[in-house]
């Protein structure tokens, strides 16, 4: 297609990284479209003023014609018309582009909040219960193919910025305001989102994941979140549960359908169904979350979780393998 060709042609370095889920060159939506659209304008309309402002200045330098020919015409033309007119019809197109963004085209959006935290993501699904009631999950969106995601954003602590480069643009998530964007997924798949504002030591390691479902699969995904944690299954699971309460894990962290109910940290009662661990860290994985159980801080230093090297093996295995287990 032509933005294969122009990013090919033009950007031959950018072009290597064109593919992948974390990439504003690879649009999954037709909203990442038309910000790839006004970027590739404006490098194609930047690459040849420049291109023709050297070509100038190569042929004063080389030919040092005594007068310039037509200068006059070149400095009103040049510096004042050619911008003037270039710059206003470049803002109204801009002006264009940014309004289709918060454009739902009359469909009504589905509405996610998300929190930033220093370092990870609350995400609430309101109103999508009989009784209105708000689903919690973390580090995680799930949303419709083709449907309009109207994001709500703000953040609990410091300044950070949402950004889903493959799917739509960047918002400013700031403590005690609250900002919106507009997401469109049509290409069904998981994409990267990550925290685009430095926001402290592990501002690199705050990502999260957009799934783009089919919009039956979303129904069903939607159906299974807003269930409680499975009954743990064997008693492994279940003194993993045990111990899990005993150590007070509850105090910060939710598992619903458990006395668990801190809302410090992340809503756990589906943690096992999500593609990573500790904001896009780690793998999600027994193993893995062993380890940042007990060593959360050196995996993670100054995150809000405390490392635990004090729970035994037995405790810590257990732990791991029942919230796993938490699909
Ligand atoms: Cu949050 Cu950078």
């Amino acid at each position: 297609n032509w933005r294969g060709a122009a990013l090919a042609g033009g950007m031959g370095l950018l072009a290597a990284c064109e593919r992948g889920p974390q990439s504003a060159l690879h649009p999954a939506g037709r909203n990442a479209e038309a910000i790839l659209d006004l970027t590739l304008l404006l490098v194609a309309g930047g690459g040849v003023i420049f291109l023709f402002v050297m070509a100038l200045a190569g042929y004063a330098v080389i030919a040092r014609p005594e007068r310039f020919p037509g200068s006059r015409a070149w400095i009103i033309g040049g510096g004042i018309v050619f911008p003037i007119v270039t710059l206003t019809a470049l803002q109204v197109y801009e002006f264009a582009v940014a309004r289709q963004l918060s454009d739902t085209g009359g469909v009504e959006p589905l509405r996610i909040e998300v929190t930033g935290n220093m370092w990870w993501w609350e995400v609430r699904y309101p109103d999508v219960g009989e009784g209105g009631e708000v689903l919690r999950t973390a580090n995680r969106l799930v949303i419709p193919a083709g449907r309009p995601v109207e994001v709500v954003v703000t953040a609990a602590d410091v300044i950070h910025s949402f950004w889903v480069p493959s799917l739509g643009g960047k918002m400013d998530m700031i403590p005690g305001h609250e900002n919106r964007l507009v997401l469109v997924g049509e290409r069904p798949g998981t994409y990267r989102g990550q925290c685009a504002e430095y926001c402290g030591a592990q501002h690199a390691l705050m990502a999260f994941d957009v799934v783009v479902e089919p919009p039956d699969r979303f129904e069903d995904w939607l159906a299974a979140e807003r269930g409680p944690a499975a009954e743990p299954d064997g008693p492994q699971q279940a003194a993993g549960r045990d111990a899990f309460l005993r150590s007070g894990c509850g105090s910060c962290h939710t598992v619903r359908g458990t006395p668990a109910n801190g809302a410090a940290g992340p809503d756990l009662t589906h943690v096992g169904g999500r593609g990573a661990l500790a904001a896009g860290t780690l793998p999600n994985t027994p193993e893995a979350l062993a380890g940042w159980i007990a060593g959360s801080q050196h995996i993670k230093p100054e995150n809000r979780m405390p490392s635990f090297p004090i729970l035994g093996g037995d405790d810590l295995h257990a732990i791991a393998v029942w919230l796993e287990s938490l699909k």
